[in-house]
């Protein structure tokens, strides 16, 4: 049996839009969670030779927590379609896999980076089980390789604990096909840096990634957009460098709200946040204007609000989200998450 926890992850400069099969229109970079993570466990046996030679493609069965959801299945075979020319004994084994998340899956957040990224390692693990030779290096790169396949955000869940997916001038060793661990100085500041989840709307997302990422074709901002996203990657690592948190702030909100804007400006248009989005928006910033405790918001596809904030106000943000914020979240509901090494 092999087994993965791989993290979420939560993007400050955002992946909109694709070109060719999976690859970015954009560079990325995102911190790593710890506490929001996907574990999959894989027990694989070789299959017969009559059931190689029946016609099916693959044989696998995929449980989660506990449960068998064949419903995942086109999905699961999809993906290893597009792997197989990477992992060619897919077809030789049958794979019981097992899943789970460390975070209710009615919450509105995202799991499919985690669940690809923690599939995809588990693959390399049996890979190595059978007999590949990897060094260290480029076991992790094939692994972020393989998760982008499965969904591009994945790519930046294997590792952490910021990570860049995209080639970026100022970033030796980017690539647009996996993430690599963010190479250049990072202040102290950064160390352990904190997410707080804020759940403002538990249900399913409205739009699939895949259809948002279409909508950035023929995009009457599109260029000025991936442009702009080039830009905010250079602001960042400055940040980063010198700890400069207004300027890192700026960065991540105008990030968020470029996302949406460009979600709102697309054909068909939509609207993801929520009244409480926007609620939650004006908080943060007139806290921030009467306290000038350094809290910033990021949102991915949806109306959730991430919270973040160094680990020096804590205590400061802890009673800002209990006395103000959780009253605008589904059930008061929300998670204390913060950027790391899951492994
Ligand atoms: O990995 P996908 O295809 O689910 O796209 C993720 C897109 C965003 O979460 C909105 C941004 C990002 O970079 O994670």
């Amino acid at each position: 049996m092999t087994t993965f926890k791989a993290p979420s992850n939560i993007a400050l400069v955002k992946y909109w839009g694709k070109k060719g099969e999976q690859l970015p229109a954009n560079p990325s970079i995102s911190f790593t969670l710890t506490h929001c993570y996907t574990e999959t466990s894989i027990d694989y046996e070789r299959r017969s030779e009559s059931s190689i030679a029946s016609g099916d493609s693959f044989s696998f069965n995929f449980s989660f927590e506990g449960q068998p959801k064949p419903s995942f299945h086109p999905k699961i075979n999809t993906f290893f379609e597009r792997i197989l020319p990477y992992l060619p004994f897919l077809k030789d084994y049958h794979f019981n896999i097992a899943s789970h998340n460390s975070f209710p899956h009615s919450s509105g957040i995202a799991s499919s980076a985690s669940a690809m990224a923690a599939l995809s390692v588990c693959l390399m693990k049996i890979a190595k089980e059978l007999g590949e030779t990897y060094t260290e290096e480029v076991f992790w790169q094939k692994a972020s390789f393989l998760a982008r396949l499965g969904s591009g955000s994945a790519c930046r869940s294997v590792k952490g604990s910021i990570v860049v997916w995209g080639e970026h001038p100022a970033i030796t060793g980017s690539s647009d096909e996996y993430g690599i661990t963010y190479p250049l100085p990072v202040h102290e500041v950064f160390q352990n840096y904190q997410d707080t989840i804020l759940l403002i709307d538990r249900g399913q997302k409205q739009v699939s990634s895949t259809v948002g990422h279409n909508l950035m074709h023929g995009h009457p901002f599109a260029e000025a957009r991936f442009a702009q996203a080039n830009e905010h990657i250079n602001q960042l690592v400055s940040s980063f460098a010198s700890g400069d948190l207004d300027h890192f702030m700026e960065v991540v909100e105008s990030e968020a709200l470029t996302l949406h804007a460009m979600m709102q400006t697309s054909i068909p248009y939509f609207i993801l946040m929520r009244p409480n989005t926007l609620e939650v928006i004006q908080r943060i910033w007139q806290y921030r204007k009467d306290t000038k405790v350094p809290l910033c918001f990021t949102l991915d596809a949806g109306a959730n609000v991430h919270l973040l904030y160094p680990k020096t106000s804590i205590t400061e943000a802890k009673w800002f989200i209990e006395e103000e914020l959780a009253q605008f979240c589904e059930g008061r509901l929300y998670i204390h998450d913060e950027v790391g090494q899951l492994i």
